[in-house]
């Protein structure tokens, strides 16, 4: 069965495979720990306190709609909603109680899987009607499944994601720069200094997010065009179909992390504002220290009617999956995770 200890005063609960070691609590139903055979690639803080606090989304599930809504407003169905901003006028990811922040009702499966639960009142936020979201996780052999079930009261704007930040040459390795990223995405929506989309669906082709063919990360920290992001912080189009959305690889190209989903949109955060601070084990987490792969709707997509719809009705049910899976040529197996969680 699944291992349960407390995380500064939180459920968590420790879900093994052969391969994989994944601990998630019930604040935020966060991972808080991604051990792929003994070594940790998910940063991870080592109080449950620094959740609340440092204010970058770690691990967290991110919602009820992930990444930014402009003017933290939109009007549906003929009613105009004014959302609870907290990032200048805009709301991002869900507004400043957003779902990373609450305590989500623990299900537990099996020793591989845990489901949380959460009911978001009509209101919460801004947002209209009242939620029940579902959150699965789910390993399987090298693969992290994550699912989401969300149904509603009334018409609302959905999208739940995963904001883990993941480190392949070990949480506590320093900056990505020599890991290699590659998206399956032939463009890429442009934002304004607020980081709220203009609309614009852009080729990626001849521009920096041209990521088609692996790219090292640290190649990009200093381009000009990325210098208001400090490296990537943008909204990917997602090719789909077969294959993965994105496959990042270790500097010694021997670990790879392949991500799969069926959202339309990816959001890559290369961390350039993660804060200088502690994380688990010692280690000290600063900027470009991770990646994220934030699958997602297309940010402001309530406010755009050219994006593909972000919006969930009663009776209806959005379901999605993300899986995250570890490929470790050079890895060696049957090495457990050592680490200590607490
Ligand atoms: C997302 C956003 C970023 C930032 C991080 C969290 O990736 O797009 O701008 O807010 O989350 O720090």
């Amino acid at each position: 069965m699944v291992k349960i200890t407390n995380f500064g005063g939180y459920r968590q609960y420790v879900l093994e495979s052969a391969e994989l070691r994944v601990s998630v609590m019930e604040l935020g139903a966060t991972v808080t720990g991604i051990d792929f055979r003994g070594r940790r690639v998910g940063l991870g803080y080592a109080e449950a306190e620094d959740y609340l606090t440092h204010g970058a989304y770690l691990g967290a599930i991110v919602g009820r709609f992930a990444n930014r809504i402009g003017g933290a407003a939109f009007t549906l169905e003929g009613r105009e909603y004014r959302l609870v901003p907290n990032e200048g006028k805009n709301q991002l990811h869900g507004g400043p109680e957003g779902f990373h922040r609450r305590l989500w009702t623990p299900i537990v499966k099996s020793g591989t899987e845990a489901l949380f639960r959460l009911t978001s009142p009509d209101g919460d936020m801004g947002f209209p009607g009242q939620l029940e979201a579902e959150v699965c996780y789910q390993l399987e052999g090298n693969a992290l499944r994550i699912s989401y079930r969300v149904s509603c009261t009334e018409a609302t704007p959905v999208s739940l994601t995963n904001h883990s930040y993941f480190n392949l040459a070990g949480h506590a390795a320093g900056p990505v720069d020599d890991h290699r990223l590659m998206l399956r995405a032939d463009a890429y929506t442009p934002s304004d200094e607020e980081m709220i989309p203009t609309g614009e669906i852009r080729p990626a082709e001849g521009t920096p997010l041209d990521l088609r063919e692996p790219v090292r990360l640290g190649s990009l920290w200093d381009l000009p065009e990325l210098a208001r992001t400090r490296g990537l912080d943008h909204n990917f189009v997602l090719r789909g179909g077969e294959g993965p959305a994105a496959v990042l690889t270790d500097p010694e190209g021997r670990l790879s992390l392949e991500v799969y989903t069926d959202r339309p949109a990816m959001q890559v955060y290369t961390a350039g504002f993660l804060k200088e601070g502690p994380g688990k084990d010692g280690a000290h987490y600063g900027p470009h220290h991770a990646v994220c792969l934030e699958t997602q709707a297309f940010p402001d997509a309530v406010n755009r009617p050219e994006f593909p719809s972000c919006i969930l009705r009663p009776g209806g049910t959005w379901e999605s999956e993300t899986v995250y899976r570890f490929e470790g040529a050079g890895i060696a197996k049957g090495r457990r995770a050592q680490m200590i969680y607490l």
